[in-house]
């Protein structure tokens, strides 16, 4: 992806509607995206998709769907009627879940992409174990980012530190969305592994979803702008 286009996606993880309205007041749909999630998207629904649609922005409804094909397919179709620019599920669902959702997205004029997760980053070696997954986390990231591409997703939900390898083994037109970027010098939070916008973008990132840099931030717009300068700089010359 050559585009310096919207590289940022701000989640919007508000416990209620009015704050996440009050900041889309204050930024600008033109320099970035926002990600809607499970807990904002289990109080207020989709009419709040739809009244940020409405201010210009565009949506990634993070709701990583897991279920039986046809559950997951329906799903997703619902999501590509709401108007939504990206969805995702968990790619261990398996090939079947993966292809269904594909397909019926296929049907859609303007589909949303369609992003798989891969491990959940807070799973380590112990826990994946437990489920009955043999490797790494690192392994099991790379044959699931793999079955995602195969299966005909658009990409993959990765850590900063992912970035690198999967752009090396799945190829440039692959979809990496990484969560857990912290411009320079800001706290990492709960965030154990952090890049910066600008790092993470010279890895290989495509969209980079960051969240309490800007919506904690004292002034959003600007925090947001330092953000999109630092993306630029890391950018390839157009
Ligand atoms: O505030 P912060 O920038 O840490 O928010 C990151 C967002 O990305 C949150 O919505 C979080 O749930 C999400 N995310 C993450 N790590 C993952 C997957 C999603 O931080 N592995």
């Amino acid at each position: 992806m050559q585009t310096t286009d919207r590289r940022v996606i701000v989640a919007l993880d508000y416990p209620a509607t009015a704050p996440a309205l009050e900041l889309l007041e204050r930024i600008d749909p033109g320099q970035c995206r926002v990600k809607i999630g499970k807990e904002m998207f289990t109080r207020a629904g989709p009419a709040f998709v739809e009244a940020v649609a409405a201010r210009g922005f565009e949506v990634f409804l993070d709701l990583k769907y897991h279920d039986i094909p046809n559950t997951v397919a329906a799903a997703c179709a619902a999501a590509a009627d709401l108007g939504v620019w990206m969805v995702n599920v968990h790619a261990s669902g398996g090939r079947r879940m993966l292809e269904t959702a594909a397909a019926r997205l296929a049907q859609h004029d303007r589909r949303p992409l369609l992003i798989a997760v891969t491990i959940l980053t807070s799973l380590g070696a112990d826990d994946l174990g437990e489920i009955g997954y043999s490797g790494s986390p690192a392994d099991n990231v790379r044959r699931l980012a793999a079955l995602a591409e195969d299966s005909g997703l658009d990409g993959v939900v990765c850590s900063p530190l992912e970035v690198g390898l999967l752009r090396a083994e799945r190829g440039s037109a692959f979809r990496l969305v990484t969560p857990g970027v912290r411009p320079a010098g800001a706290a990492s939070d709960d965030q154990k592994r952090v890049m910066t916008p600008g790092d993470a973008i010279r890895a290989g990132a495509d969209y980079l979803v960051v969240g309490r840099p800007v919506t904690a931030s004292t002034d959003p717009p600007a925090s947001l702008a330092a953000i999109n300068r630092d993306v630029a700089a890391a950018l390839p010359a157009a």
